[in-house]
C-alpha cells in the first residue's frame, strides 16, 4: 500500500492506474479507523481494481474547536488497518494540500441539511460537502463508499453527487455494532469504560424502541426513546427524530412513509455519539 500525501503524487499514481483500464473506489475518512470503516474499505476493494482510503481530519466540518482538537488521530495504526484490508493507497494530505486558500463555497441543501445535525451543528454538513467535493473532484474514484451511521451526511452527499453530477456512485453501507450493540465510532476512543456501558443505553433503547413501536404511535415511540434516554445515567439526549429515510423530515404517523428511521444523537460525557436504526424499508 502506498502512502501518499499530496495531490500531485496522488493523481500522477491513480492517472497510471487509470492507463491500465483499473477501475477505482474511495472510501472518504477522518481516520481514527475501526471496523466500521473496515468494512467500507473491504466492500471498496471487492467492487473496484484500485481502492483509495483518505484520512484527513477536515476543520471545516467541526462547529466546535475543542471537538477538532481532541478528534483522534492515530495514522499510524490507520495505515496497518487499511494494508490489512487491501487499500492500495491512503491518501493522508495536510491541511494547507487541501485547502491551499479557505474555501468559501456554500452548499445548500435543504431541507436535508436543515434538520438534525444541520440544525444541532451550523456549517457542519457545508464542510463535509467542501471536503467530499474535493475528494472526488481529486480522486474522480468510480465509487464511493459511505457508512449508514452517518445517515443524514449519506442523503446529503447523494442529493451533492445528484445536483452537482459527479460521475460515479455512492454506496452506503450498514453501520458495523460491538457484539453488545454499540455502534462504532471512532469517538468511542473518548469514553472511559464507565461511559462505554453508560453509552450501550443508546443502541439498547433504539432495539427495544422497534418492538415497542409495533404496538405504539410515532409520538408514544419518540417519548418512550426520550424518556428512556432520560432515565439513563450519565448520557444527555440532543435529539430523537423519526424520520422518513428519503426527505428527513419528520412522520407524524407510521403510516406518513414506506421508509421510516429513528435518528438520535445523545452526549455521553462530552463525548457526541450518534446512532439510527430502521423502523420501516
Ligand atoms: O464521515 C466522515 O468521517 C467524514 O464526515 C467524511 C465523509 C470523511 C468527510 O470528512
Amino acid at each position: 500500500m502506498k502512502v501518499i500525501h499530496t495531490v500531485a503524487a496522488l493523481q500522477a499514481e491513480l492517472s497510471a492506474r487509470r492507463a491500465e483500464g483499473k477501475s477505482v473506489g474511495l472510501v472518504p475518512t477522518m481516520g481514527a479507523l475501526h471496523a466500521g470503516h473496515a468494512s467500507l474499505v473491504d466492500r471498496s476493494v471487492k467492487e473496484n481494481d484500485v481502492t483509495v482510503v483518505s484520512v484527513f481530519v477536515n476543520p471545516t466540518q467541526f462547529n466546535d474547536p475543542n471537538d477538532l482538537q481532541k478528534y483522534p488521530r492515530t495514522l499510524e495504526a490507520d495505515c496497518a488497518l487499511l494494508e490489512q484490508h487491501g487499500a492500495a493507497i491512503a491518501f493522508a494530505p495536510s491541511v494547507e494540500e487541501v485547502y491551499p486558500e479557505p474555501d468559501t463555497r456554500q452548499f445548500s441543501y435543504a431541507p436535508l441539511d436543515t434538520v438534525m445535525e444541520g440544525k444541532y451543528r451550523p456549517g457542519h454538513f457545508n464542510g463535509v460537502c467542501q471536503v467530499v467535493s474535493k475528494l472526488f473532484d481529486m480522486v474522480k474514484p468510480d465509487r464511493a463508499y459511505f457508512g449508514e451511521k452517518d445517515f443524514q451526511q449519506l442523503a446529503i452527499v447523494r442529493e451533492m453527487v445528484r445536483q452537482m453530477h459527479f460521475p460515479l456512485e455512492i454506496k452506503g453501507c450498514p453501520i458495523v455494532r460491538e457484539a453488545d450493540g454499540l455502534a462504532l465510532s471512532s469517538r468511542n476512543k473518548r469514553l472511559t469504560p464507565e461511559q462505554r456501558t453508560e453509552a450501550l443505553q443508546i443502541s439498547q433503547t433504539l432495539f427495544a424502541s422497534v418492538e415497542y413501536a409495533k404496538t405504539h404511535t410515532v409520538p408514544e415511540t419518540k417519548q418512550f426513546v426520550e424518556d428512556r434516554i432520560a432515565a439513563a445515567p450519565g448520557l444527555r439526549l440532543e435529539y430523537f427524530s423519526l424520520v422518513d429515510g428519503n426527505t428527513l423530515q419528520d412522520v407524524s404517523a407510521w403510516d406518513d412513509s414506506a421508509y421510516i428511521v429513528g435518528c438520535i444523537t445523545v452526549f455521553c460525557g462530552e463525548v457526541r455519539l450518534i446512532d439510527n436504526i430502521k423502523y420501516k424499508e
